[in-house]
């Protein structure tokens, strides 16, 4: 199967698309996602939960040239799962991603925001830019705002992700979310190999060619 973007739901650039593919696709990617999730219970606040190597296989197989394509990590195929009332500090991804594409698999209400924010906006704030410990005894590159309050700046552009939707991202600015809902949201992220020098816009250029 080619994945390719059908529609354009919204372009927001250089913030984010919405976009939507088939419907099959979509449907048979929810199916492998679902699966692993029900085997599992999701107790954290937020948990970033890494596929098995036999699902990511089976969702590659739908997504066919996307992984090479968008020089996607194949070790890096997480769900996002934020419960009710988890909200998530401004950061850009990792030390230098430019982009990622989202797939939203439950997002129940519109009450789960994702804001993004200029740099400029953030002077002033404990912007920190290094290493940090990830959880597992190693070390993870983060930029990320610390000791932040949500609300205390004003994003330059919001939205809500709508389920069954996907999202071309834009990780390279900071952004952070907050699930005011009383329902778990789950996300499907696909991000591309550390060092990856696939832009933001060759991902546009990739997925959209057709369209815009
Ligand atoms: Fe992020």
């Amino acid at each position: 199967m080619y994945m390719k973007a059908i529609e354009i739901i919204e372009d927001a650039r250089p913030y984010y698309i919405r976009f939507k593919i088939n419907p099959e696709s979509f449907s048979l990617i929810n199916a492998i996602c679902n699966h692993e999730m029900s085997l599992r219970e999701f107790a954290r606040s937020f948990t970033s939960y890494e596929l098995s190597h036999t699902s990511i296989m089976e969702l590659i197989s739908i997504t066919n040239r996307l992984f090479k394509v968008l020089d996607f990590r194949r070790r890096r195929v997480n769900l996002f799962i934020s419960q009710p009332g988890y909200y998530g500090i401004p950061h850009k991804d990792s030390a230098d991603m430019k982009f990622g594409i989202n797939f939203v698999l439950e997002a129940k209400d519109n009450k789960c925001v994702t804001n993004w924010y200029t740099d400029e906006s953030m002077i002033g704030q404990q912007c920190f830019d290094g290493h940090v410990y990830n959880g597992y005894g190693g070390l993870r590159a983060t930029r990320e705002v610390q000791n932040y309050t949500y609300g205390t700046v004003k994003p330059s552009k919001s939205m809500v992700a709508v389920e069954g939707e996907c999202i071309l991202f834009n990780v390279n600015m900071y952004h952070d979310w907050f699930n005011d809902s009383p329902n778990r949201r789950t996300v499907l992220t696909l991000r591309p190999v550390d060092g990856s020098h696939v832009t933001y816009q060759d991902a546009v250029d990739w997925l959209f060619k057709d369209l815009l």
